[in-house]
């Protein structure tokens, strides 16, 4: 009695295991499924899908000999360097098409194994930031007249979209590389003459500040405000300018601004006040992220406000985000002025 009572637990315990050995690969198999099918719909998002896109190579700079590169620049009335390129120095790298709703346009990027994040997903899919870019174009084909003026502006992403669209842009970095892959892709798209290249940092204050670079991400670039005596320091030394030192290039002009100078935003704003009593600036693309947590926030919410400005997650979609309460914005918010 004993022995067959524990075999027939035994039994159940086999079969049991069975059981569970079904449960698991029925689980395995839907979660693969589900994987498969997220992976086909976010593919779907982006129709120039990695192996299907066209790549040029056209001849940039190699990447390790941009130090000995010659800095020159085109002077203005204000302090603001216009930047320029010994074209014999030019040498390799590679441009990738960006899709815009004009059609493709070229774009050189740095090699994706050292920006993983800008150049790498330009390189895969045509674009960046694709629901910005989006809104950002839905304004420029609504308003074809505005100027855009591309703070921060990387590779150009955003440039370039704009200028394939028609509009002209003022696009300032303080990362020289940047600079000369963006002047080789304003090149390609025939853009000399809607498109002006800043080699600046934007601030409260005159001075000269060092750009720090995160490794595998040119995009995160930051400034450090350091006085450097160390000449070695020269790569990444760059002269901070102020907004008002852009008013020569928007006068009379009604400007769409994007800024993304990775928490230098108020200083800049903080150092604007005659640009923004001058300059007819419409709408403000800011990222958010690196104010949601700080006063920052609230200081850039009450710079803004009085010049007439509102804060708003969409361009389209008009929903205003509530003033008193800036740590729920979004990662970007659209200031508009009303
Ligand atoms: C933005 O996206 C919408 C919906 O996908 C599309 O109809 C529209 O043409 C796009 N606009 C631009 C400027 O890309
Ligand atoms: C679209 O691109 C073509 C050529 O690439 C250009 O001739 C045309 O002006 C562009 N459209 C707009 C609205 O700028
Ligand atoms: C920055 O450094 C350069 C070169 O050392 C110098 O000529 C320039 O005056 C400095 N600018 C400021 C604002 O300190």
């Amino acid at each position: 009695m004993y022995l067959r009572s524990c075999k027939s637990s035994v039994m159940i315990i086999v079969k049991r295991r069975r059981i569970f050995f079904l449960l698991l690969v029925i689980i395995v198999f839907i979660v693969v499924i589900f994987e498969w099918h997220s992976d086909q719909s976010s593919v779907r998002t982006f129709p120039t899908k990695f192996s299907e896109r066209d790549y040029v190579s056209f001849p940039v700079f190699q990447e390790n000999t941009i130090n000995h590169i010659t800095r020159i620049w085109k002077p203005t009335k204000s302090r603001a360097r216009v930047f320029d390129m010994v074209e014999d120095q030019l040498v390799k790298s590679e441009c990738v098409l960006l899709d815009t709703p004009n059609g493709t346009t070229p774009i050189c990027i740095y090699d994706p194994s050292n920006d993983r994040m800008i150049s790498s997903y330009v390189k895969d899919y045509g674009t960046w930031e694709h629901d910005l870019l989006n809104a950002t174009g839905s304004v420029f084909l609504r308003y074809p007249e505005l100027s855009f003026f591309d703070l921060g502006c990387n590779i150009g992403v955003y440039t370039l979209y704009v200028a394939k669209l028609g509009g002209h842009v003022v696009a300032v970095d303080a990362v020289w590389t940047s600079l000369s892959l963006l002047h080789t892709s304003v090149k390609l798209g025939h853009f000399q003459k809607r498109v002006t290249i800043i080699w600046n940092a934007v601030s409260d204050v005159y001075e000269n500040v060092t750009v720090e670079i995160p490794p595998s991400n040119v995009g995160g670039a930051h400034l450090v405000s350091k006085k450097s005596t160390d000449s070695s320091d020269f790569t990444n030394l760059v002269e901070t300018v102020t907004l008002n030192d852009f008013i020569e290039f928007f006068k009379s002009k009604k400007v769409f601004m994007k800024m993304d100078i990775e928490g230098y935003e108020l200083r800049a704003l903080r150092g604007g006040q005659d640009f923004f009593e001058s300059v007819d600036v419409r709408y403000i693309l800011m990222e958010w992220v690196h104010h949601r947590y700080n006063d920052n926030g609230n200081k850039i919410i009450h710079i803004l406000l009085p010049y007439g400005f509102l804060p708003y997650t969409n361009i389209n979609q008009h929903i205003m985000l509530n003033i008193d309460r800036s740590n729920t914005w979004p990662e970007n918010v659209f200031w508009i002025k009303r």
